[in-house]
């Protein structure tokens, strides 16, 4: 099944490319974007992360981090400080690809403190120190974006089925911690976009105990997530949407 893109804004704007390099729908928005644009992309070695950085390559220079390659933790913020501090010039684009599922909760008796503070350790308190360290190196005269995966599932208006308590809460409580970053941003980068992502249901490691006939490739999903990027303009810094660029609710 592939995706849906019924309700996609931006669909119109695309046009299909015979290029090698663009084998899916090119958006003309694309163009708001540098030419040669500066990407850093934390968590590069998960399987969207590292998708993003093969697909943004293709755009510009790419400087990518991880835990596993770099030593950097997002939940540690000497380690996040160290490895942002010793960047030099501006990013176009910081995308936090990190984040972790645990052991999804079935019901209110699963719920345990220890991963509980793991899910917010990892999926809010992570990105938002990312965020701490990053926005020097975002461009205050010029566009720049910083994106970080969240998931549908942390939408509370969405949540029908319950369940997962630490994951949803912690993606809930990103969305919040990024939101009210994005106005205190708007304040000095009145060009910068802070964006929420749900990038679907992608197949990595960290789908693979659900079995699902909706997956897509990191591949696409990271073109996706490129394409709601460029789409975006700074009077909808804050905002969550989903792979196809339709805002989410909270
Ligand atoms: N896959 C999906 O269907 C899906 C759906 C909705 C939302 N998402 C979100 O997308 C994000 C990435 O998912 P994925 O599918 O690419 O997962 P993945 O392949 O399991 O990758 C997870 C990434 O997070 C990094 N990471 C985990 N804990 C970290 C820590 N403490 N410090 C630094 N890095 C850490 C891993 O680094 P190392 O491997 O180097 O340790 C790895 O780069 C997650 O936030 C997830 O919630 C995914």
């Amino acid at each position: 099944m592939g995706r849906d893109y019924r309700r996609n804004p931006t669909k119109e704007k695309c046009f299909f490319s015979t290029t090698p390099v663009y084998p899916t729908p090119v958006c003309i928005l694309w163009a708001v974007m540098p030419s040669e644009m500066r990407s850093l992309v934390i968590g590069a070695s998960g399987g969207i992360g590292a998708a993003l950085a093969r697909e943004l390559a293709q755009h510009g220079e790419v400087v990518t981090l991880s835990r596993s390659v770099d030593g950097v933790d997002v939940t540690e913020e000497d380690s996040v400080a160290a490895a942002l501090d010793r960047l030099d010039g501006s990013f176009d684009l910081v995308f936090v690809a990190t984040g972790a599922l645990g052991t999804p909760e079935k019901s209110l008796r699963a719920l345990s403190s220890d991963e509980l503070a793991a899910q917010f350790a990892v999926n809010t308190i992570g990105p938002a120190l990312v965020l701490k360290h990053a926005v020097r190196l975002l461009p205050r005269g010029r566009r720049s974006v910083f994106a970080a995966l969240s998931a549908r599932v942390g939408s509370i208006g969405d949540n029908r089925l319950g369940g997962w308590y630490a994951y949803r809460a912690s993606k809930a409580a990103l969305n919040q911690m990024l939101h009210g970053a994005s106005v205190e941003i708007a304040r000095t980068h009145p060009e910068a976009i802070v964006a929420l992502l749900h990038p679907g249901t992608v197949a990595t490691s960290f789908t693979q105990d659900y079995p699902a006939n909706n997956k897509v490739t990191p591949s696409e999903a990271a073109r996706d997530l490129i394409r709601v990027l460029e789409s975006l303009s700074p009077s909808q810094s804050g905002g969550f949407f989903d792979y196809a660029g339709n805002p989410i609710p909270w």
